[in-house]
This record gives C-alpha cells, sequence and structure tokens, in this order.
C-alpha cells in the first residue's frame, strides 16, 4: 500500500485566502477572469451568484467588478474609471509590488522583460505596465530590438519555477546588463523547495489544470527525478493510478482549498468516511471494578469523548454511536433514569465543545419515547450545532427493525412507491452515507439492532476490549485493519 506524506504548506496562501474573503462579502458582481484558478472555488462563487466575464466591456453599466488575484493592467483600471463601474481590487499584494516593479523601470526608461507564459492573465496584466514589454524568448532572440550590453529591467510572473527564473535571469545576463526585480512568490517557493526536498517517489499536486502554480508543482517534482500526478476534483483522485507508488508525497497549488485537500488525503490514505460503534461493555467494565453499573456508563461517556476528537483528528467526517437501544429500555428503572439523565447532563455540559470544534450533533431513535426534558436538550442542542459539516450522530432508543419500520410507515404516507433509494428518504438521516466501519466493543459479536439497513455493506471490526478501556491504539487498529479491506460490494 502507498504511504502518504503530507508536504508542508499546502492549501490557500495568504493572497488567495484574502481574494475569496473579500469576495464572499459581496453579491450580485462580476468578476474579471477567474478569481483564482480553481474550479471548486469558481462553483462556490457562482452558487452565491458570482458572474465571471473575459473582458471589461462584457461589465454592464453601473455594477460592482471584482478583479481577480492574477490582477489587471492600468488600460482594465482607466476603462473601469470610465465606465463608473464599482471597483473591488482583490489582486495579490505580491502581483501588485511586481506591477509596482515593472511600472518603476519604465518610468527610469530601461526596457522591460517579463519571465512567464505570456497566455496567462498575470502576465497581461504586468505587461500593461510598460509600453513594449518583451518576453524572454524575443530579449534573447536574434532579432531582438536591444542593442548588446543594453541595460533592462527584468520581472517574473510570480507562480514561476524559482530554478527557471534564475536562470533565465542568468541567460539574460550573457547579453545585457540586467537590473532584475524578479522572484516567485514565497508561497510558490516554499511548495517547490518541499517538492524538491520530498525523498519519495512520487508527488500528488491537488489542484486545478487551470492553476499555472499546480502545474508548475507538478513540473518540480518531475523535474528532479519523481513521478508526478495533478488532480483538481475528486473525481480525479479516485482515477489515480498508484500502482508501483511506495511513498506519495501529497501538496497543493495556491488556489486549492483545504476542504478539498482534506478529502482527498483521507480517500488516499483509506480512512473510512463514517464509523458507527456499539459502545459494548461498560456494565461488565464496572463489575470488574466493584463497581455500580452507572459507574460503567460514565467511565464510557469520557471514553467517547475522547473518541470523538480522535475520529475528528483522523478526517473521518461522520461518527455514529449506539448510546441506548429500543431493547435496553427493559433494563432496570434505576439504570435507565440513570442513563438518560447522564445524557442531558453531558450534552449540555459539552454543548460550548461541539460549537467551538464545529462539530453538528444529532439524535437518530425514537424521539417520542424520551423525556421532554432530555428532547430539549437535543434538540437545543441539534439547532444551535446544524451549520457544521463534521457530524456526530448519537443514537438513542434507536432499533435497526424500528427506523425500518417507522421509515415503511412514512412512505405508506406520503403514498410513494418503494425502491432502495426513495425509501432511504424516510430514515432517521437520510442524508448520511452509510457507515463505511462498524467497530463493537466487549467481544459479543452481534450487532444488537444497529443500523440494520444502513450497514449493508459496512465493514465490521470486533474487540474483546470494554467500551471504557478503548483506546486511541486500537482505534487504530481497527482503522488499520479497515484500511487493508478489499471492498468488493458484490463486484469482483
Ligand atoms: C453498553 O454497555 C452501554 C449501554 C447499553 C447503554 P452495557 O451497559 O451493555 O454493558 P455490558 O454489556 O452490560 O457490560
Ligand atoms: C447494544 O448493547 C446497545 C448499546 C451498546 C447501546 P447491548 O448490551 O444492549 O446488546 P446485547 O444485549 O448484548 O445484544
Ligand atoms: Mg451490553
Amino acid at each position: 500500500m502507498t504511504r502518504i506524506e503530507i508536504l508542508e504548506p499546502h492549501g490557500l496562501c495568504a493572497g488567495v485566502n484574502a481574494a475569496i474573503a473579500k469576495a464572499l462579502t459581496l453579491r450580485d458582481v462580476y468578476c474579471l477572469h477567474a478569481l483564482v484558478h480553481n474550479e471548486i472555488v469558481i462553483g462556490d462563487l457562482k452558487a452565491l451568484g458570482f458572474r465571471f466575464v473575459d473582458g471589461i466591456e462584457d461589465v454592464p453599466d453601473g455594477a460592482t467588478v471584482v478583479f481577480s488575484a492574477h490582477g489587471v493592467s492600468p488600460r482594465v483600471r482607466e476603462a473601469a474609471a470610465a465606465r463608473h463601474l464599482t471597483v473591488v481590487d482583490a489582486t495579490c499584494p505580491y502581483v501588485a509590488k511586481v506591477h509596482a516593479a515593472a511600472r518603476d523601470f519604465a518610468r527610469r526608461g530601461l526596457p522591460v522583460v517579463i519571465l512567464g507564459d505570456p497566455d496567462h492573465v498575470e502576465f497581461q496584466g504586468i505587461a500593461g505596465e510598460v509600453p513594449a514589454p518583451l518576453t524572454f524568448a524575443e530579449a534573447l532572440s536574434p532579432a531582438s530590438p536591444l542593442a548588446e550590453g543594453a541595460r533592462l529591467g527584468v520581472v517574473a510572473q510570480t507562480t514561476m519555477n524559482a530554478d527557471d527564473v534564475a536562470r533565465q535571469v542568468a541567460d539574460l545576463r550573457t547579453r545585457y546588463a540586467v537590473e532584475t526585480a524578479a522572484e516567485v512568490c514565497r508561497a510558490t517557493k516554499e511548495r517547490q523547495d518541499a517538492v524538491r526536498a520530498f525523498a519519495g517517489d512520487a508527488v500528488l499536486v491537488l489542484g486545478s489544470r487551470t492553476s499555472a502554480n499546480s502545474r508548475r508543482l507538478a513540473d518540480v517534482a518531475a523535474a528532479t527525478g519523481k513521478r508526478a500526478f495533478l488532480a483538481g476534483t475528486m473525481d480525479e483522485v479516485r482515477a489515480l493510478d498508484l500502482a508501483g507508488v511506495a511513498t506519495l508525497g501529497v501538496t497543493s497549488g495556491a488556489s486549492t482549498p483545504e476542504r478539498f485537500f482534506a478529502d482527498a488525503v483521507r480517500f488516499l490514505k483509506h480512512v473510512p468516511q463514517h464509523v458507527a460503534i456499539i459502545m459494548d461493555g461498560n456494565g461488565r467494565w464496572a463489575t470488574q471494578r466493584g463497581k455500580a453499573r452507572g459507574e460503567g456508563h460514565k467511565a464510557g461517556a469520557k471514553t467517547l469523548g475522547d473518541v470523538l476528537d480522535w475520529c475528528g483528528a483522523r478526517g473521518i467526517r461522520y461518527l455514529t454511536v449506539y448510546a441506548f437501544s429500543t431493547e435496553n429500555w427493559k433494563r432496570p428503572k434505576e439504570e435507565v433514569d440513570g442513563l438518560m439523565s447522564l445524557f442531558a447532563r453531558i450534552l449540555k455540559a459539552k454543548e460550548s465543545r461541539f460549537v467551538e470544534s464545529e462539530v453538528r450533533f444529532r439524535m437518530v431513535g425514537r424521539r417520542g419515547d424520551l423525556s421532554p426534558n432530555l428532547l430539549a436538550v437535543i434538540e437545543a442542542l441539534e439547532a444551535k450545532t446544524a451549520r457544521f459539516e463534521r457530524q456526530f450522530i448519537v443514537a438513542i432508543s434507536y432499533g435497526g427493525r424500528a427506523e425500518i419500520v417507522d421509515a415503511a410507515n412514512a412512505a405508506i404516507r406520503a403514498g410513494e412507491p418503494l425502491t432502495e433509494e426513495t425509501f432511504r428518504r424516510f430514515l432517521y438521516a437520510p442524508d448520511v452515507p452509510d457507515p463505511d466501519l462498524v467497530i463493537r466493543t466487549s467481544g459479543e459479536l452481534r450487532t444488537s439492532n444497529f443500523l440494520l439497513w444502513e450497514s449493508a455493506y459496512s465493514e465490521y471490526y470486533f474487540t474483546d476490549t470494554l467500551w471504557p478501556d478503548f483506546t486511541e491504539a486500537e482505534l487504530d487498529r481497527a482503522l488499520a485493519s479497515y484500511a487493508a479491506r478489499h471492498r468488493r460490494k458484490g463486484g469482483v
């Protein structure tokens, strides 16, 4: 199996982050060119009503226009001013610095050579600052308009390969008296350095094909003899052929959102998206220690708090735990009452923890069986945390058969003909993907009525450990066992 190593830094650079943050405060605006070269970011903005145009003339009079992180030429600024457009400038400060340097050379009467890709909008924006900009190739061609030994100024696109910049400046020096302000931006350079220093055999750059700095990172990897992959969507990540790769370094371009990076890494490391746990053995744990069963439940609750953190740190998006079954009502009243008040107490006490760690809390089970007090605590917590992505789902008064019967009755009421997909819509948490891995502690080898519909193709992991004794190392053993399995799901 391929070992995954994360190269630092990754995710959005400061310039892109600021551009996106600025854009997210706006509505009903036009953006000149892609705000940043990443289709996930662009998709999010399109969903918010952003319109993307290729020329300033495509922006209607009176509208607001956003200049992208790549910057624009002075001609575009003047056109926007002449047409009284409202301008929001999201130009990366580092790009703005290159514009200023080019302008400065031009003001001093020096010819200016721009290193980079003349087809890239950043290059074109910089070119607009000087009267007759030259590319590297033009400056060194026999037809160059510059006299041998002429003094000239050199600037570079911020996302170039730093080695190429150094080489091209050296080449120009063989013919001219070069003054250079050419350097790649820090975010780009640090990533390139990390890729060069990485000792593994392949590098995956997470970023769009349209992103110059992402492509360049892949080029840097290839130039140091490593295999290089570029993937901009989860479909592309899933399609990667990593056969023969022993250690894969994962990095990203400066316009790649952290959310995509985390999803991709989780997939590559074979970390399950959804883990469900039958937390069993609290009673026996207490009995072994000569304590009341309730003490076992308290100890189990503490373990659960830790497990929630450990799952979060490993990129697991959904954790569902079996806290109380429809069959557990037949336990002695004292134990049942003790459990119900433990649930209410803990959920109340942990409210700020859920908010701080951005965890969405949900309950699955028969709500009508719960006391009004407990239900109120649960529903308040559900409302408070509804906006968060990572989910913690607690099954209380839950039975797999009860859920299927409840869903079937709801479907009958709705009068829907049933298929597996339409039936799913009537389950307690229809939007939650099926558990990939179900763990049961305490040595019992049964499901005890847990997630009967949802676990049809789940992998199971059983351990003799009693729930209060469950450790981080045991969780990792379960995850390693899961990662090594071949989930055929009926295929070959
Ligand atoms: C699981 O532990 C927790 C709940 C059912 C609430 P148990 O209470 O079933 O513990 P054992 O199985 O008796 O040891
Ligand atoms: C399953 O455990 C229910 C929970 C963990 C909440 P039980 O202890 O109730 O299950 P059985 O009785 O061993 O099957
Ligand atoms: Mg039990």
